[in-house]
């Protein structure tokens, strides 16, 4: 068996509502059908955090609520801040959530009204601290290009850009190649159109002018509506359905299991 130093990263980016999530899912399906990998799924986007939920896996508790139990404490000074500072670590850990055929670690929401930039910061050096136990880390990005400008995902392999077939999602993609090649070190960029249905010729020749190459191209799946329909975790979808043969197909050719 081949050992691998260091993990392999993919990040799942685009506008919101392209299929982020779904793409996340179903590729984390497809990894953990195989066996191969060691699978540790992020859930950063604190905004719409659905991983979970889609992939059955609930953490008891996010990095946004250690960080506001990290801030409560330092405040009421129940805790000195050398042996908070040194919990931290044990907490991160214990946050991530096991199943038998992966681990799931969520940023979560913040409790009150602000900013995300606190744990987002605090994002990027969990990523690299939790994901040398991985050989596989998918990180399920918040929709457009805020974590990729302030470099949370910083040390990315391979970045896939999911797009509908409007437009505006096809901007936000050239957008977040734009600052990914500024800001972060992947060695692979690959566009995946989603929920595709009838002519999309000027969809890809606008990805063709802007040199991002398409990946995969995923029709309008009847099944994950009815599983959205009936508020089933996508998860459980068959492997038969369309959309988990065409990211099967994807994932084959990119990790080669
Ligand atoms: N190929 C598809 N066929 C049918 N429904 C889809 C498809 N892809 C995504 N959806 C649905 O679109 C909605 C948004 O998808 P989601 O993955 O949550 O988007 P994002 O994470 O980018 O915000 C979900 O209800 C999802 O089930
Ligand atoms: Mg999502």
């Amino acid at each position: 068996m081949e050992l691998k130093k260091t993990p392999l990263i993919v990040a799942i980016a685009g506008k919101g509502g392209v299929g982020k999530t779904i793409v996340t899912t179903l590729i984390a399906k497809v990894i953990s059908t195989s066996c191969k990998y060691k699978l540790l799924l992020i859930d950063a986007d604190p905004t719409h955090p659905h991983l979970s939920q889609m992939v059955k896996l609930v953490p008891e508790i996010s990095l946004e609520k250690i960080r506001a139990d990290l801030i409560d404490n330092t405040i009421s000074k129940k805790e000195d801040f050398q042996s908070l500072a040194e919990t931290i670590d044990f907490k991160v850990y214990n946050a991530i959530k096991e199943s038998k055929d992966f681990s799931l670690f969520s940023i979560g929401q913040p409790e009150g009204p602000g900013c995300f930039c606190p744990s987002n910061m605090l994002l990027r050096k969990v990523i690299e601290s939790i994901s040398s136990d991985f050989d596989v880390v998918l990180i399920d990005c918040e929709a457009g290009l805020e974590q990729i400008n302030r470099m949370v995902i910083h040390s990315v392999d391979i970045l896939l850009i999911v797009t509908d077939i409007s437009l505006r999602s096809v901007e936000t993609a050239k957008s977040i190649s734009e600052s990914a090649k500024k800001f972060t070190n992947y060695k692979r960029i690959g566009i995946i159109i989603n929920r595709v249905k009838g002519e999309i010729a000027n969809i890809l020749g606008k990805l063709g002018e802007y040199e991002l190459p398409v990946l995969t191209l995923i029709p309008e799946d009847e099944l994950l509506t009815k599983f959205d329909l009936e508020g089933k975790p996508i998860i459980d979808i068959s492997e038969n359905s369309i959309s988990f043969q065409k990211i099967k197909e994807t994932i084959n050719n990119i990790l080669e299991i």
